[in-house]
């Protein structure tokens, strides 16, 4: 296993739009094997591929307290969407950022697993936005993105400073980001 380098905001690779995974093959499970990795290293509870410059439909995620229960979507589509829930998101590629995101409380996704099985996954609350979240990565959006002009001036000046500067980015935050 291998820990990637994770993209940081206003990395315009991040805008990558991800193509589907059209076998979920031994690279592909070498990726999924990596990209936990380099989420549990963060740490954070959730990461998509385009984050650590990937173009795949792949996320990893896990939301459980003792850090053992991986969750893996390939080629996640989500099928339905309801209700309202707004969420204080953190992401891995804006580090020391967050904001409250208002988004749907329950989805129902469908997706492959790491062996290529397909699963639908009923989800509330915080796997709801994260899988939304992480999705959102997928199409080359960024939590960000749902702020204020004003806000994204920010947090894009701050992020290019710390990185000019040479700063390691800020832990606040990152425990819970995504
Ligand atoms: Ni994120």
């Amino acid at each position: 296993m291998a820990l990637l380098n994770i993209l940081v905001y206003p990395d315009s690779r991040l805008r990558t739009v991800a193509k589907p995974v059209e076998a979920v093959d031994h690279s592909v499970a070498t990726l999924v094997d990596d990209m936990a990795q380099t989420m549990y290293s963060a740490p954070g509870i959730g990461l998509a591929a385009t984050q650590v410059n990937v173009p795949k439909r792949v996320i990893v995620m896990d939301l459980s307290q003792n850090r053992d229960e991986l969750i893996v979507f390939i080629n996640p589509i989500i099928e339905t969407l309801e209700g309202e829930i707004e969420t204080e998101e953190g992401c891995l590629s804006v580090p020391g950022i967050v904001a409250p995101v208002s988004r749907s409380e329950r989805i129902t996704v469908s997706a492959l697993n790491r062996e290529g099985q397909s699963f639908r996954l009923d989800a509330s609350e915080l796997l709801s936005v994260c899988i939304q979240h992480e999705v959102d990565h997928l199409n080359g959006k960024v939590f960000v993105d749902y702020l204020s002009r004003l806000k994204q001036g920010r947090i894009r000046k701050q992020l290019l400073k710390e990185v000019r500067e040479n700063e390691q980015p800020s832990p606040k935050g990152r425990a819970t980001a995504y």
